[in-house]
């Protein structure tokens, strides 16, 4: 996989452009989150106008995940709607594709982004890979010991979990997770995949920083991160790429509560962050 390390950028510096960066979606603006340049998955925001509609039935050759936002989609007649979730396996057909009030959407594509040929009535898809639909805030979530995560015997009390996806080859996932205010953590974690984060709502205080709402990252396997903890609780969903999970922790002195913001990013993302000029060390403002 080749994707820089990200960690941490607030989305909201890196700009929208018109048209995905290959035009399968006419009309739409997308915020890259991460690219990969050798096998062009991505991660990404996209933003579908009021009364956005696809034309043309269309198959994707890749799959395409996907997270609302804010919002709603309508696809093959079901509406999604904000913090809706579907992984669509590569061959799923979209017979229709529609926002009728605008949608922001977090989108996950599995490689680069090219169009079914064939024809569409023909086209096929692995059923063990779809999730056609979750309604993420009606569903249970869990909040005991979560074997499938194969982290040890890690204390999961003050956190909720939901699975919202597993790949029944590679083993990756796809999960939110929930830390409840003033959680903490004295551990630290390494994993032997990517571990990729965006931060639906709330902060996290890692040791290069607070992340906020919007906040994302792309960790590569192998690298130490955390301790961790949360002023007022906070909701992301990840991911684990390139194999399935685990965690080995280390012991630490405990969180640092006031991490000053020190990330790690390419230099076009640093410029992104110097060029916006904004403040993410701001103290709420009471
Ligand atoms: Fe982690």
């Amino acid at each position: 996989m080749a994707r820089p390390h990200i960690e941490f950028i607030q989305s909201q510096v890196i700009p929208f452009k018109k048209d995905l960066y290959i035009g399968i979606r006419d009309n739409i603006e997308s915020r890259i989150l991460s690219i990969d340049n050798e096998d062009g998955s991505s991660s990404c925001i996209l933003k579908y106008p009021s009364g956005w509609l696809q034309n043309q039935p269309q198959a994707l050759l890749v799959d395409e995940e996907f997270f609302v936002l804010e919002g709603s989609l309508e696809i093959n007649g079901q509406i999604y709607a904000k913090h809706s979730y579907a992984h669509f396996p590569r061959g799923y057909a979209k017979r229709s594709h529609s926002s009728k009030n605008g949608a922001v959407v977090l989108t996950f594509f599995s490689g680069k982004l090219a169009i079914e040929e064939t024809d569409i009535n023909l086209s096929e898809y692995d059923d063990n890979r779809m999730i056609k639909f979750i309604d993420t805030q009606k569903m249970e979530g869990e909040t005991g010991p979560r074997k499938h995560m194969n982290s040890g015997d890690w204390d999961p009390s003050g956190t909720i979990h939901k699975k919202l996806y597993q790949d029944p080859y590679s083993g990756e996932l796809t999960w939110l997770v929930g830390l409840m205010p003033g959680w903490w953590s004295a551990k630290a974690e390494i994993h032997p995949v990517v571990e990729e984060e965006f931060a639906i709502l709330g902060d996290i205080c890692f040791p290069i920083g607070v992340m906020r709402d919007g906040g994302y990252f792309w960790r590569p396997p192998g690298i130490e991160h955390g301790p961790f903890a949360t002023w007022g609780g906070t909701l992301h969903i990840c991911r684990c790429k390139g194999g399935a999970y685990s965690t080995d922790w280390q012991e630490s002195e405990g969180p640092n509560w006031n991490p000053k913001y020190d990330p790690i990013l390419p230099s076009e993302y640093r410029e992104y962050l110097n060029k916006s000029g904004d403040n993410y060390d701001k103290e709420p403002g009471y």
